[in-house]
């Protein structure tokens, strides 16, 4: 039997069917009021079908007055419960746990979103995203504490609604992550200063969320390896902040790395995969899940990672917005390797300026193609998804790295 077919027993009994993780992709095809729709459930039922133990939908977001992006799903009460329920039906078929990532953008919120972005501390983004995101103010411990609750209470509704799990997005340079790093949090109250301060957001979240969906329900976490950054975040801290979760009872640990400023989750680091040797330290230390999210593109690799121990699952995102049904195809033998072009606008000048925000907004151009029945696009043409982001967020969109 191949290892990536082998079913994974978290410790509170849920059985995962094999070692297929579906990452989080946000799909930004919500409402004009952030609604989710008949799209999601089209596209989710396809990713059910396509075979993978795990499918983590894109990041919904717990305030509605802190958006990542145009077209983010908003959880906040029971006004949607119906599509989500919907939602929650198609995507669970064929076995799948359907696992709902929960976030907050915090300062990386882009000025089409918001005028006041919030974040542990009044630190901005680096010099050349001033143009496209407004310097955050600090948030107020009143604040942080109604910022748990609207995480728990997300976490609640995900469970009603018949989603089988939680992930909390602690990567990636959002505002979980901002609380993490030294850099961007420099409160001196008890949320800042050492690490287990830094950490006390992502604990009372955790802590909250668990009261809200019982012992038995999955949280996961996503968590960067580092912040690839002299100020930031550490891989020493992070394996610190997963034991510390693992002591708490969290059942899985997904491992991503960078924020908008080193966007090294979708450019990645030196080895194919991307975080792997950082998993494989962390293996040593901690008995939960491990899943590494980066990079993974053909069945080798993936059996590879798997035989040698050094992740307990293999996290997949873009090649699953290419072909939906990957996993099933490389179970039943196929030895498609997916390729992930770098596109191009034919311009050097030019693409040398427009970053993995244009390859996420033609990743995003091809969910919502699956989600409307059609074929996927594969070329490597930056045109139509730089348009569409300059028209969405204006010419300052091209400098932001997105994600
Ligand atoms: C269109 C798009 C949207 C994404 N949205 C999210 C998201 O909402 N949450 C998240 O944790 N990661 C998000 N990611 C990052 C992926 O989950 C993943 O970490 C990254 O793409 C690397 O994996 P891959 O090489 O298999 O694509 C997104 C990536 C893409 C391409």
């Amino acid at each position: 039997m191949m290892r990536v077919a082998e079913p994974l027993k978290l410790a509170n009994g849920v059985e995962l069917k094999n070692r297929f993780f579906k990452s989080a992709m946000s799909e930004t095809m919500a409402s004009s009021m952030n609604q989710p729709n008949e799209k999601h459930i089209r596209l989710y039922h396809e990713w059910a079908k396509g075979g993978a133990g795990v499918v983590v939908t894109g990041n919904v977001m717990v305030d509605r007055n802190a958006l990542g992006e145009p077209g983010n799903v908003v959880i906040e009460d029971e006004r949607d419960i119906g599509m989500l329920r919907e939602w929650a039906r198609k995507g669970t078929e064929n076995g799948t746990q359907l696992w709902m990532q929960l976030n907050h953008p915090g300062k990386q919120s882009p000025k089409s979103m918001s005028k006041k972005p919030v974040a542990p501390s009044a630190v901005p983004l680096g010099d050349k995203f001033r143009g496209a995101f407004n310097p955050p103010r600090a948030l107020t411990v009143e604040e942080i504490k109604q910022l748990v609750q609207k995480f728990a209470n997300t976490a609640r509704l995900a469970r009603k609604a018949g989603f089988t799990g939680v992930q909390i997005h602690g990567a990636h340079g959002y505002l979980v992550n901002q609380f993490l790093s030294p850099h961007d949090n420099q409160r001196e109250d008890e949320y800042g200063g050492r690490l287990e301060n830094r950490m006390k957001f992502l604990v009372e979240i955790y802590e909250e969320m668990r009261y809200a969906v019982g012992a038995d329900y999955p949280i996961a976490l996503k968590l960067n390896s580092s912040d690839f950054s002299r100020v930031g975040f550490t891989e020493e801290e992070s394996i610190q902040v997963v034991e510390k979760m693992a002591s708490l009872g969290l059942d899985l640990i997904e491992i991503s790395g960078g924020n908008y400023e080193q966007p090294k989750m979708s450019t990645g680091t030196d080895s194919e995969v991307f975080f792997l040797d950082y998993a494989r330290k962390l293996k040593e230390e901690v008995d939960i899940p491990v899943v590494v999210t980066g990079g993974f593109r053909s069945p080798e690799s993936m059996e590879s990672a798997l035989e040698k121990n050094h992740t307990d699952m293999i996290g997949i995102a873009r090649p699953l917005a290419l072909e939906p049904h990957l996993p099933k195809e490389i179970m039943a033998g196929s030895n498609a390797e997916i390729t992930t072009q770098h596109l191009t606008t034919g311009v050097k000048a030019l693409d040398a300026n427009i970053g993995p925000a244009v390859g996420n907004v033609y990743y995003a151009m091809q969910l919502k193609r699956i989600a409307e029945g059609k074929a996927t696009q594969r070329h490597t043409n930056a045109w139509r998804p730089l348009l569409h982001l300059i028209a969405t967020h204006g010419p300052h969109a091209l400098k932001p790295k997105r994600r």
